[in-house]
């Protein structure tokens, strides 16, 4: 089965496998021309929901999407920001493959893309808003309080950043044995194959964030976004985190 995976004209099988077995870097900028037509770029079910909550915090002036890959936070920071809104990502292919789609519009907000890692953001305290969508697992636990740190940063006293979280999947489920699975195979070949694909998807949970965002100096906020669905307890699936720069 080597045809295109995902969509007629997504990554194939083969593809993805030379994607898998790259660095994190070297993976997406090869994944780049097609990542839109992936399930791995953020789908407008998860932004249209988060763009509301957002705006409703606002206005804000400047925007940062931390790890924007090809721009899907940068659409949300478009419709909330006045002024400025800026993409950083690690990966040149990625910011390429987005500046392409988005084209360059008189209007404001301005646009830009910058290629940096998120653990070094090369901006002094410039944004009033950080948003990030579908890069978390790409940071080991032990390298959260640095990210964190400097996102912190890089906003005003005052600024937010706001990101959504799943809920964990219910013990059991069949979405609990797949992330397991997909863990424990990303684990293995991380020990038998370098350079390694950092790609975590169970090590994100809300309590320990909570407690890193904290002690980077924010204040943490949560709330509920009813449109991406319930789990059986009525519990939502999905949270948008609203990070405050408190200090
Ligand atoms: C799954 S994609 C998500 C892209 C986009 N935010 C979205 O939701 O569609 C993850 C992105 O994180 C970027 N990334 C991973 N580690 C990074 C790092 N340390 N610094 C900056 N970007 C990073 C990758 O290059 C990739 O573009």
């Amino acid at each position: 089965m080597l045809g295109a995976m995902f969509a007629p004209q997504g990554p194939t099988l083969r593809e993805l496998a030379v994607q898998a077995l790259s660095s994190v870097e070297r993976g997406y900028d090869l994944l780049a021309p097609k990542f839109d037509r992936t399930p791995f770029r953020t789908p407008d079910a998860v932004l249209g929901p988060v763009t509301r909550a957002v705006r409703a915090l606002g206005p804000f002036d400047s925007g940062l999407d931390v790890c924007c890959g090809t721009g899907a936070g940068m659409d949300v920071l478009r419709q909330v920001c006045r002024e400025r809104v800026t993409g950083v990502d690690r990966s040149a292919g990625m910011l390429a493959a987005g500046r392409a789609a988005a084209g360059t519009a008189a209007t404001a907000p301005r646009v830009e893309w910058v290629r940096a890692d998120a653990l070094a953001l090369p901006f002094g305290p410039d944004f009033d808003l950080a948003v990030s969508f579908g890069a978390f697992g790409h940071f080991l636990p032990r390298e959260r309080p640095q990210l964190f740190t400097q996102v912190h940063s890089v906003l005003r006293p005052g600024g937010r950043f706001v990101f959504p979280i799943v809920a964990p999947a219910r013990p059991g489920s069949r979405a609990y044995w797949s992330l397991l699975a997909f863990d424990a195979a990303m684990r293995v070949r991380n020990a038998l194959w370098h350079p390694s694909f950092v790609m975590y998807y169970r090590t994100f949970r809300l309590a320990e964030v909570r407690t890193e965002l904290a002690r980077a100096g924010f204040d943490v906020e949560l709330q509920a976004l009813p449109e991406l669905g319930r789990r059986p307890d009525g519990s939502p699936r999905c949270r948008l985190v609203v990070a405050t720069r408190t200090r």
